[in-house]
């Protein structure tokens, strides 16, 4: 072991800081650096800390598959234990992880996926009944809260959307302003401490939603129902701590993520309009006057499919995972020490030409079956991978399939901020706000939205760049 080097550093780090400066404002930057200096393998100083960051197929495979064993996942996401709970889900003994995972997973295999169409689609309905004939809007504040909508729809119930709503929104935006994961948690941030206050608030609505619950069951019984009512593998029921933490981690692991990997969607599109023509010529092929929007209809729907994977590959948003040696090992002829950070960057990794060939064009139809270029395993990873790929993926999918064919079926965009970027600093990589699109009703599609969601609480934008930015403002 002792033969073996760290791998190489990459230039431009500062006396004491190193690159952290550089990380916390541009780490796409810094990491496309190294990457050209050094090749697939290298490191950055992140004041005290090394991290070594991993590119490409290969080394994703390693850093998927050595996760809870050479790399912990725990001890790489701090801020987690401070916005969910010291014995939840990933903080968990691993037995215990599985068996919280075991819950979530079934609900969200594709099998289970015909169930929240509908909610998708009134919720998607109830905002174009809002947004009306024509206008302007910004992307993010506008859809952040549809897909937090969708959410509590699916997950808290009918009922839940139209009473409560609001104040959940509200706090659930503050909460979410706890996720750090390069300062020090100890900081005194302001955002910090609202997080905290806000999950206590979350913590007492969502713990007096499961007594209601449990006294009076709805019947037939919806995702919470049926959660409430579930059981270890020993027969344990789970308590409500447990259930309360799931369903914020439901939340949040998809409001951010979801919201900014449709608008990039829309963005494509909106860029490349040959490929959103053969987009619009297959929707009314599938759905014609669009009444009737069921499972079958969206699995059809292929030419969406492949422009959001064409946006995973060219706008991850979660742009870098993390994760900590757990021992000293060696990999590619490096030593890599106990302690160290390990990361692998979507962001980049999806723009190598040897995996991706012309990586930086936009071509959706390199994800169709006869292309295919993400059937090398772990090319493409801006879901993940290995036991902690994202259980919402399918979930997410489907979600961003019908509010883009909707939304495209309905209307007629243009994009009035013409080079949208990402927002800046280590955080999701949603497009820079304002980010507006013009938008006129191009068909009229009869639907009847639910009452109560044309009046329901309405969701605050999701964050504001306040409550992400790592750094205090
Ligand atoms: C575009 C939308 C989404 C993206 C890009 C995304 C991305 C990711 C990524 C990259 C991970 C793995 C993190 C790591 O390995 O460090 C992950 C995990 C996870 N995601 Fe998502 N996600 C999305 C939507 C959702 C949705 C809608 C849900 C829930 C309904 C969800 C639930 C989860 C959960 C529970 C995990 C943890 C899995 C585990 O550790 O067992 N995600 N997500």
């Amino acid at each position: 072991m002792a033969d073996h080097a760290f791998p190489p550093m990459a230039s431009g780090g500062i006396p004491v800081f190193g690159h952290a400066f550089q990380f916390l404002r541009a780490p796409t930057a810094l990491m496309e650096r190294g990457y050209h200096e050094h090749g697939p393998v290298f490191s950055l100083k992140l004041a005290n800390r090394r991290a070594v960051v991993l590119l490409g197929p290969e080394n994703n495979r390693f850093f998927f598959s050595e996760t809870d064993k050479l790399l912990s996942i725990r001890e790489s996401y701090p801020f987690f234990i401070k916005m969910f709970h010291e014995r939840f889900y990933i903080f968990a003994e691993f037995e215990e992880y599985l068996e919280q995972r075991a819950i979530i997973l079934p609900r969200f295999q594709p099998q289970q996926m015909h169930q929240y169409v509908t909610t998708m689609a009134n919720e998607t309905f109830a905002l174009m009944e809002r947004l009306g004939e024509s206008g302007t809007f910004d992307l993010i504040p506008t859809l952040g809260p549809l897909v937090m909508h969708i959410a509590a729809h699916a997950f808290l119930g009918d009922d839940f959307r139209q009473r409560l709503g609001k104040q959940f929104f509200a706090d659930f935006r503050l909460f979410s302003g706890g996720m750090e994961a390069i300062l020090p948690l100890w900081l005194p941030l302001p955002r910090l401490i609202r997080s905290q206050k806000a999950k206590r608030k979350l913590h007492k609505i969502l713990g007096k939603l499961i007594e209601e619950r449990r006294r009076s069951p709805v019947d037939p019984p919806d995702f919470l129902q049926t959660l409430i009512a579930s059981h270890y593998s020993d027969g344990r029921p789970i308590d409500d701590v447990v259930i309360i933490n799931m369903i914020l981690l439901l939340v949040w692991a998809g409001h951010e993520t979801t919201a900014g990997h449709i608008s990039w969607g829309l963005i494509d599109l909106l860029q490349h309009p040959a490929y959103l023509q053969s987009v619009r010529d297959e929707q009314a092929d599938i759905l014609g006057d669009g009444r009737h929007l069921s499972m079958t209809e969206v699995r059809q729907l292929r030419r969406i499919e492949w422009t959001l994977k064409e946006t995973e590959r060219l706008h991850p948003v979660a742009f870098v995972m993390m994760r900590k040696a757990a021992e000293t090992f060696t990999w590619q002829g490096f030593r890599i020490p106990q302690d160290a950070m390990v990361f692998v960057a979507p962001t980049l990794s999806h723009r190598m030409p040897e995996v991706f060939p012309d990586p930086d064009q936009y071509r959706p139809e390199r994800f169709s079956p006869e292309h295919d270029e993400s059937r090398q395993p772990h090319s493409l990873i801006g879901f993940g991978g290995g036991v902690h790929r994202c259980a919402g993926v399918h979930f997410a999918y489907l979600e961003m399939k019908i509010v883009l064919s909707l939304l495209l079926q309905q209307y007629d965009f243009t994009l009035l901020d013409s080079d949208p970027r990402p927002v800046s600093g280590a955080k999701t990589k949603w497009p820079t706000s304002p980010c507006r699109v013009q938008y006129r009703r191009r068909a009229y599609i009869p639907h009847k939205v639910p009452r109560h969601l044309s009046h329901a609480g309405e969701a605050q934008p999701v964050g504001s760049p306040a409550a992400h930015c790592p750094v205090p403002h």
